[in-house]
């Protein structure tokens, strides 16, 4: 039975009723997963938002997924807001992700009948496996930044094992030139001075563009890039960088959005056997 005690306030009493009644009015970041339907979803494990609005990087995916029929990889799925276009314009994908609810959910989502074309991996970078020499594509989207430098590296070795010859790898990264701009200083005076990865910040709330009330928690830390980083780990694997630039992000809104830099993508090519 409810006591008066446990009885929710007012205000929230009548909030429930008027999101009930007006679901279209709610506000626009979702804590719940799956589509939101306003383009931010959180993940279940703190690694920030899957983005329902793609960029160039991960459309470019999707088409070259779509046109080889050839069995492609997206590491760090999410919900699949990659993975879930690319199967229905015929792509073969494996999907891979650190936590297997968000896989559940991307399953959830997928259209029965395309269900055959769609295998599942869980399992975190920089350990998990996958058969070498096999996948035409491979999509890492906003996944890199939750690991050190080293795990990095290790990373992205393992996604040029894991590409067949002649391979495309795809992936995007966050920059410090949005949320995190207050670690644009400690960014750049480090990569002036030559560190690998200038963009290790620890304790995130000392660079979000507004301090929040409350310390942030998860993830620990993040690891920004830039072009110039993603392609030298790309080319220090083996992989010929044919594109890497900045992707501005005005979706982002508020301050997560500065100045089209807000995130950062490369696309390699591994070289076809000899
Ligand atoms: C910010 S979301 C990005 C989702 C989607 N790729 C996108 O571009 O919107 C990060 C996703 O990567 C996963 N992830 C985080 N660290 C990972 C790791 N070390 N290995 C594999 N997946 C990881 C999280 O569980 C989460 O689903």
């Amino acid at each position: 039975m409810q006591t008066a005690t446990s009885r929710p306030p007012f205000l929230t009493r009548v909030k429930t009723w008027f999101w009930e009644h007006y679901p279209d009015l709610r506000p626009r970041v979702s804590g719940k997963p799956g589509w939101s339907g306003n383009g931010m979803v959180a993940t279940l494990n703190g690694t920030g938002f899957m983005f329902e609005r793609r960029d160039r990087f991960a459309e470019a995916f999707i088409a070259y997924a779509a046109e080889v029929r050839r069995p492609v990889l997206e590491v760090g799925c999410a919900y699949g807001v990659s993975t879930i276009p690319a199967l229905e314009r015929g792509a073969i994908v494996t999907a891979s992700d650190l936590d297997p609810r968000h896989l559940e959910i991307l399953k959830s989502k997928v259209r029965p009948d395309l269900l055959p074309n769609l295998t599942l991996k869980p399992g975190a970078l920089p350990d998990i496996d996958f058969p070498g020499n096999h996948y035409a594509a491979i999509l890492c989207s906003r996944v890199l930044h939750f690991l050190r430098g080293e795990d990095v590296d290790a990373s992205i070795r393992n996604m040029a094992q894991w590409l067949a010859p002649g391979g495309r790898l795809y992936l995007v990264a966050d920059c410090p030139y949005g949320i995190w701009r207050r670690a644009i200083p400690q960014f750049e005076s480090g990569k002036a001075n030559g560190e690998r990865y200038p963009g290790l910040i620890v304790g995130l709330h000392n660079f979000l563009a507004t301090p929040p009330a409350k310390p942030i928690e998860q993830p620990p830390f993040m690891n920004l890039m830039d072009p110039d980083i993603l392609s030298r780990a790309c080319r220090e694997a083996g992989l010929e960088v044919i594109d890497a630039a900045f992707i501005p992000r005005p979706d982002f809104g508020g301050k997560g959005s500065m100045d089209g830099r807000e995130n950062c993508g490369v696309i390699a090519v591994k070289p076809a056997a000899a």
